[in-house]
């Protein structure tokens, strides 16, 4: 009777087991400069998230080898290895991309100074993103994101396929650096923060929200200072610590993997997934792309939220980054219109 009672108990739990995994939606995930700093780990990440059934990994060097070692990971997702002129393959299908291709900053450069070289490379991309699975939900990490995000709509709007809802830059680490100095300043609880990080991705265009962090903590204004300087330059101290060995990658991976795991999760079904991510949006007057919070579903971003109450300090800063950030706007607007 018992070895009957046990025997049975295992069957059930492997039927448990077929039935939870039958009921994930197969979804495929496509990494662009998935052999670099970033697409390596944030490869090993997206092939330990369960809901992740198809892992695609492209770059233009050493992609074989990169593939072959996370695929050994027991996990459910199958990785396939994509190359030079195999990147229609790599997109077909593909319910979310990811774009961590391209060049990182050395000390001394701003992100803009990147434009020359991941402008072009992430048109390329866009351009067979376009033609082979437009309905994809996008996920920009490219810098500078405040003009890879417009330069990615302009390409897709020429291919007659553009939804706003599908295009997202990635501001998340923004959000996981001002949760993390909040929770060390504060004496907070880590895992019980929220920071809303509002705007675009470089220096004084990302605006970390205090006054509306969670919970809410007296924070003196020396504090709003220090905190609001080492969440605007939270890219330079990596960039200024490897000197010259490239920009941050571990914690980027980390961040873009909480990202794609918030699409797939609204692609899912699941409600009231929220993240902040530059998109195109009114939420910030005169401003035609901004970063807020936004529910995810579906259909990509089902709903924007607007900028929400904000004090005299925010207000000031916010005023202060719509000229920069229009000027990265205009130009990845230029760059498409001159390179049809
Ligand atoms: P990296 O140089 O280590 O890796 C980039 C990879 O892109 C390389 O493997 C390279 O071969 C590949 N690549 C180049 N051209 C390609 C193409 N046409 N198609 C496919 N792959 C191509 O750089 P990294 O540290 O991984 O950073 C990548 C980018 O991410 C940089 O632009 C960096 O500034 C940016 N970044 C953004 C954020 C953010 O918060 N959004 C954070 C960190 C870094
Ligand atoms: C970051 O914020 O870490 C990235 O944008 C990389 C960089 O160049 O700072």
């Amino acid at each position: 009777f018992l070895r009957a009672a046990k025997g049975l108990g295992q069957a059930a739990r492997a039927m448990g087991r077929a039935m939870s995994i039958a009921a994930v939606p197969e979804r495929k995930v496509a990494i662009l400069g998935a052999a670099g700093g970033i697409g390596q780990p944030l490869a090993l990440l997206m092939k330990m998230n369960p809901a992740c059934t198809e892992l695609a990994l492209y770059d233009i060097a050493n992609m074989p080898g990169v593939a072959a070692d996370v695929s050994h990971v027991n996990t459910r997702a199958q990785v396939k290895a994509y190359s030079g002129d195999e990147l229609k393959e790599c997109l077909s299908g593909a319910d979310v991309v990811v774009i961590p291709a391209g060049v990182p900053r050395k000390p001394g450069m701003t992100r803009q100074d990147l434009f020359k070289v991941n402008a072009g490379i992430v048109k390329s991309l866009v351009e067979e993103i376009a033609k082979t699975c437009p309905t994809a939900c996008i996920n920009m990490i490219s810098n500078p994101v405040n003009s890879t995000v417009p330069i990615a709509a302009e390409i897709l709007k020429r291919h007659n396929v553009y939804d706003k809802r599908k295009l997202m830059g990635v501001t998340t680490l923004d959000v996981v650096r001002a949760k993390t100095f909040y929770a060390e300043r504060m004496g907070l609880n880590i895992g019980e923060v929220d920071v809303p990080v509002v705007g675009g991705h470089a220096g004084i265009t990302i605006l970390p929200l205090w006054s509306q962090a969670t919970p809410s903590s007296e924070i003196l204004k020396d504090d709003v200072e220090q905190l609001t300087k080492r969440t605007q330059d939270g890219g330079t101290e990596v960039v200024q610590a490897k000197a010259g060995k490239g920009s941050a990658t571990l914690s980027m991976a980390y961040a873009g993997a909480l990202f794609a795991d918030a699409c797939l999760r609204g692609l899912n079904g699941q409600k009231s997934v929220i993240e902040c991510s530059y998109v195109e949006s009114t939420a910030c007057p005169g401003v035609d792309y901004f970063s807020t919070k936004v529910r995810l579903g579906a259909n990509g971003v089902e709903e924007i939220y607007p900028i929400g109450d904000i004090n005299e300090y925010e207000k000031e800063a916010l005023d202060s980054m719509v000229p920069e950030l229009n000027a990265s706007i205009e130009t990845g607007v230029k760059f498409a219109a001159e390179n049809k």
